[in-house]
């Protein structure tokens, strides 16, 4: 599987006539099948950057190339398509489906691939066993825990067999002791089936756990061992020691 590349790029957002850059001459290669984490404060760039290496949001230059795709040379239609391919996102608010179950929440992104029926149906059984909520087949989202609501995004992150699976804090609306337990899961899932877990995170659960860590600061990235990031991020001094 390849790595992750981004090379010289840049996004910024336009404020009525105030021009925010976001993103500034990003350059960073992320190793696939780990779990890299992208630390910084709040309004540094860590959503913008994961949103366009998930082909959600387009930057205004630069590369990404992710499961050996350009993706800034593809249309609209051909990035949805590539993104429900080799990519699963996993949000803070977990953003399921508020009128679907459990089930059909992990299902539904197998739908879009045309996935048959007896097949899929078995995939999603399989998922909702592997993240320990068989039992919570039939619940609403707004009839699940915290916990539950963020095991069922991941399963449905998986669901498709992505190559990179891109999570967007996804302890920050979890306790520790849940947030603990849903770290855990991911951890397993990306050693067993052997994907790549991007990150953005403050938690320091989730620092911990990391295989890599990457700082962003004002929009630019200092790509950094992993013991230093998690050393220094620690220490609640993070930008002044990681700046030296
Ligand atoms: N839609 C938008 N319109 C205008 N400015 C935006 C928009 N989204 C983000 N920004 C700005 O871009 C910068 C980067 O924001 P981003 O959301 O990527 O930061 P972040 O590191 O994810 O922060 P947090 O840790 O608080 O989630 C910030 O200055 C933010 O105010
Ligand atoms: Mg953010």
């Amino acid at each position: 599987m390849s790595a992750l590349h981004i090379s010289q790029l840049y996004k910024h957002y336009q404020l009525d006539a105030v021009r925010v850059p976001a993103l500034i001459d990003i350059n960073l290669d992320i190793q696939p099948q780990r779990f890299t984490v992208l630390s910084g404060p709040s309004g540094s760039g860590k959503t913008t950057l994961l949103n366009l290496i998930g082909c959600i949001d387009k930057p205004d230059s630069g590369e990404i190339i992710i499961a050996g795709q350009q993706v800034g040379k593809l249309g609209d239609n051909a990035l949805a398509d590539f993104r429900s391919r080799h990519i699963g996102f996993i949000f803070q608010n977990f953003n399921l489906l508020p009128v679907l179950t459990a089930f059909e929440n992990i299902e539904y992104p197998l739908i879009l691939t045309k996935m048959p029926a007896a097949k899929r149906k078995a995939r999603v059984a399989q998922l909702l066993d592997a993240v320990g909520l068989s039992d919570k087949a039939r619940n609403l989202p707004g009839q699940l825990s915290g916990g539950q609501r963020q095991r069922v995004a991941i399963a449905r992150a998986l669901a498709t067999e992505p190559q990179w699976v891109l999570a967007d804090e996804p302890t920050a609306n979890l306790d520790s002791q849940t947030g603990a337990a849903i770290i855990q899961l991911m951890r397993r899932m990306q050693r067993e089936l052997k994907v790549s877990f991007v990150f953005s995170s403050h938690d320091p659960q989730v620092l911990a756990a990391a295989d890599d860590a990457v700082f962003i600061r004002d929009g630019q990235l200092q790509p950094m061992p992993a013991k230093t990031a998690l050393g220094s991020v620690d220490s609640n001094n993070n930008q002044q020691q990681v700046a030296a």
